[in-house]
């Protein structure tokens, strides 16, 4: 007989197929409610494979008594309610080192489209504009300034990394000064912020970080800066971000995530000088295979007895 297992969120086909394979599996592409699910199914779910920003809750957590293990497809685990977890002695599993260089890239691509319009070049030329106005107007360089990188962990090392290789001079903050980066650390985000041209947001998400990016720090960014958040929404004040750059304060934003997705805020979708995407960072064929091999891999390793590869709890 398969195991239960719920998936929750949309995986690669090679995911699906696979944890098909090795388990019954059950898909929901949003996290079910508890009433969602028929009373045989909660009594023979010992598994959750779940996509990083649908997670488990304390709810779902609750209505599956045999739950003995979630496993995220992704980094962040924000989304799962890690105290109900630990109460029943359930493990979660997350995919660290696999996505960092992926999700910088894309931190890159949106600091680039930012500062050289690429997105309003592209309408541009389509709509006439390039033949009816002429050039368009001057953009901004990123070679020579500072990129700020607000959590400097598998994401923030590689956005970095790619920061060096443009010719940027990085600087970084987070809970801690780290010993094997040659980057200059900067405890207090506020003078991360003063500091920078591009400020990177690539830290974890929930508690701890909710709002680190507050109307001080984009103040600090002011109105040259660049905000660029690859992370998670709720790290930005988005109320505040909305005002600084309606009313010039804060330069630009380019963002992959916002504290409403997927409906960003009206007021943000109508401002030109940000740029959105629909939380992709992780999301090309090779890393996207590569997070679910990684998890159908912990979860075989718990149901065969064996230890987990990537723990968080
Ligand atoms: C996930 C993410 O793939 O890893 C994370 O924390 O946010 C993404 O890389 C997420 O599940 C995307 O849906």
């Amino acid at each position: 007989m398969k195991i239960d297992v719920l998936s929750i969120g949309s995986f690669p086909e090679a995911t699906n197929t696979e944890l098909a394979q090795r388990f019954a599996v059950t898909r929901y592409l949003q996290r079910p409610g508890p009433d969602a699910l028929g009373a045989d199914l909660k009594n023979r779910v010992r598994g959750i494979a779940t996509e990083a920003n649908r997670g488990a809750d304390r709810a779902l957590i609750a209505a599956l008594p045999k739950l003995e293990v979630i496993a995220v497809f992704g980094v962040g685990t924000d989304a799962v309610d890690l105290a109900a977890a630990r109460e029943r002695n359930i493990p979660v599993t997350n995919t660290p080192g696999i996505l960092g260089d992926e999700v910088a890239d894309l931190a890159i691509g949106l600091m680039l489209a930012s500062a050289r319009q690429i997105l309003f070049a592209d309408r541009y030329v389509r709509d006439g504009s390039w033949a009816s106005k002429g050039p368009i107007p001057l953009g901004r360089s990123v070679g020579g300034k500072t990129m700020g990188v607000l959590g400097l962990g598998g994401i923030g090392r590689a956005t970095a990394e790619r920061g060096v290789a443009l010719r940027m001079r990085v600087i970084y903050s987070g809970p801690r000064r780290k010993a094997d980066v040659p980057y200059e650390y900067v405890a207090d985000p506020v003078e991360l912020a003063r500091r920078s041209d591009y400020l990177m947001v690539a830290c974890k998400g929930g508690p701890e970080t909710r709002h680190l990016v507050s109307a001080a720090v984009i103040d600090a960014l002011g109105p040259k800066g660049t905000l660029v958040n690859v992370a998670r929404g709720s790290v930005v004040d988005e109320h505040a971000l909305i005002a600084a750059l309606a009313e010039g304060r804060l330069g630009h934003a380019a963002l992959d995530v916002f504290e409403s997705a997927p409906h960003p805020s009206p007021e943000l979708l109508k401002l030109p000088n940000v740029i959105v995407q629909p939380h992709h960072g992780s999301a090309t064929v090779e890393t996207r295979t590569a997070i679910g091999r990684l998890m159908i891999d912990n979860l075989s390793a718990h149901f065969g007895g064996r230890p987990l590869l990537t723990p968080v709890l």
